[in-house]
């Protein structure tokens, strides 16, 4: 495994058979199989790592390959490399079955078991609809394939786990009765990226931010997701889940955890789960009465991104043309604890935005002395602490500082941790790929984390499912409807778009 991984110890990788069901689909098409083509250019893919396509076409091995290459051309980093994808296409194994039909399970144990091509230790990739986990479920028990006598069989389930509270109850329970929790690896595929995990390095081994780092010094924290992509071949999931539930639920609220934590005991996967569960355990309930007051929600109309017309949310293949779903989502949470108490947490994603960002701002209060109040500064502007997910990768300090000059004036100056170490970038789903094979569940979900997630949001989908009657919009390639400031506490809070000062949503 690459040293890039700060929280994991580096287990020993042993030969394992990787089934994806779901083969076809926009997950393994433009995620899986790039991230795996990649690994195996980097070397970073064990040798005896067997890859099977599971799906309904007629295709050979050799015909999926083909397919696998036409499909990952486009993503690959630096163009295809025709060597290394003849390496990689020994290993794809292609097996024709359906889900839902117990002798297609059948017969792709009879082909396991043949040990001599299919290494004994299994991981199952679902990147299919939460709605046919149980099929999957249900037919690796019937056909004996979930057991673990000759080898390890790991479960990889993707986000959303579930509609909703209830809906994800429901499917942990299913998938319960037949594997333990330590099969069970639930993405969040943002826990991958490396950036993610350096907020983490970033919090607990500077000493000098953690004094800061709590009510008495900050003002509020924004998380905002902007993405110029629109909802792209995905319509008919995208349309049932809306931006609340396809991003806030997972990765906003990962990130707010990662953000909001205390130091965990250890970095083993538990400790670190559990320091993240009480963060979420600890958001204060939105109740029904005051979801308008935390929650605010859009849908994109047309407009033009990157100098593109695109068309508006209602005009695109696939959703109704009523349709109400949100594709800007923004949420304003508080932790009730020790050390947020009264401090909001702003969280917002949208598509089709003005630009792609994924920035965390930390803004501080201002000094308890406005000592130059008399002078020509009046007020200062606050310090605040940015992190870039991407993208760029980036951690910055914004501070005041005097002009040079016999003036008294000041200007805004940046302290930036650059990681400049000229490393090749590796996919967060290269990265989550390898822990799985080797065992480490680090950096994915436990079922608590998912669940206390969807009870953060439950409310706030509920009161939205039931009032239809409109919705905000917004044109597409900006930063989303001015009137989502409504979510902050004063009048001198607005959103931070970019690192860039200038491009600040001043209300
Ligand atoms: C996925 C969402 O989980 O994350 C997508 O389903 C979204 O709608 C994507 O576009 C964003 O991920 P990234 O890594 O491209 O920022």
């Amino acid at each position: 495994m690459s040293d890039s991984n700060v929280m994991g110890e580096h287990n020993i990788t042993e030969p394992c058979t990787l089934v994806i069901f779901g083969v076809t689909g926009h997950l393994s098409r433009n995620k899986l199989l790039p991230a795996l083509y990649h690994l195996e250019e980097s070397k970073r893919l064990p040798k005896e790592v067997t890859i099977v396509g599971f799906g309904r076409r007629d295709w050979s091995n050799d015909e999926w390959a083909k397919e696998v290459k036409s499909e990952i051309k486009d993503h690959a980093r630096g163009g295809l490399d025709d060597e290394v994808f003849a390496r990689f296409s020994q290993r794809l194994n292609f097996q024709k079955g359906d889900l839902k039909d117990q002798a297609s399970f059948v017969a792709l144990k009879q082909r396991l078991d043949d040990s001599e091509i299919f290494p004994n230790n299994h991981i199952f990739y679902l990147a299919i609809r939460p709605q046919d986990y149980n099929f999957v479920n249900k037919n690796l028990v019937s056909s004996g394939l979930h057991n673990e006598d000759n080898g390890y069989c790991r479960l990889v389930v993707e986000k959303p786990f579930g509609h909703d509270l209830q809906s994800s109850e429901i499917l942990d329970a299913q998938l319960h009765k037949n594997f333990r929790e330590e099969q069970i690896y639930r993405i969040d595929h943002y826990l991958g990226k490396d950036t993610v995990q350096n907020i983490l390095v970033f919090r607990f081994a500077n000493l000098l931010l953690e004094p800061l780092w709590n009510r008495n010094y900050i003002d509020h924290v924004q998380i905002t997701h902007a993405e110029t992509a629109g909802v792209g071949g995905r319509a008919h999931y995208y349309d049932s889940a809306g931006a609340l539930r396809d991003m806030i639920q997972s990765h906003l609220l990962q990130m707010l955890a990662l953000v909001a934590m205390e130091p965990p005991a250890h970095l083993d996967a538990n400790a670190l789960r559990d320091e993240k569960v009480k963060v979420l355990r600890s958001v204060r309930p939105i109740n029904r009465k005051s979801v308008n007051m935390h929650a605010f929600r859009a849908q994109y109309a047309a407009g033009e991104v990157n100098n593109d017309k695109v068309s508006g949310y209602l005009d695109e293949e696939g959703i109704d043309a009523e349709s109400k779903t949100e594709t800007f989502a923004g949420l304003k949470l508080y932790i009730d604890n020790w050390r947020w108490k009264g401090v909001p947490f702003y969280l917002r994603t949208g598509k089709r935005m003005k630009e792609n960002n994924f920035l965390v701002s930390i803004r501080f209060k201002r000094p308890p002395q406005q000592l130059f109040k008399d002078t020509a500064l009046k007020q200062m502007d606050p310090d605040w602490i940015l992190i870039n997910i991407q993208p760029e990768e980036c951690l910055r300090f914004e501070m005041q500082v005097k002009k040079s000059g016999l003036e008294l004036e000041t200007k805004t100056s940046q302290l930036e941790a650059c990681r400049c170490e000229g490393k090749e970038k590796i996919d967060a789903y290269e990265a989550l790929l390898l822990e799985v094979m080797e065992g480490d569940q680090t950096l994915f979900l436990r079922y608590d984390e998912v669940s206390w997630a969807w009870k953060v949001i439950d409310p706030v989908l509920r009161s939205w499912m039931e009032e239809q009657d409109y919705i905000h919009t917004y044109p597409a390639g900006t930063w989303g409807p001015d009137v989502s400031s409504r979510l902050f506490d004063r009048n001198d809070q607005f959103w931070r778009n970019k690192l860039d000062h200038n491009d600040c949503d001043v209300s």
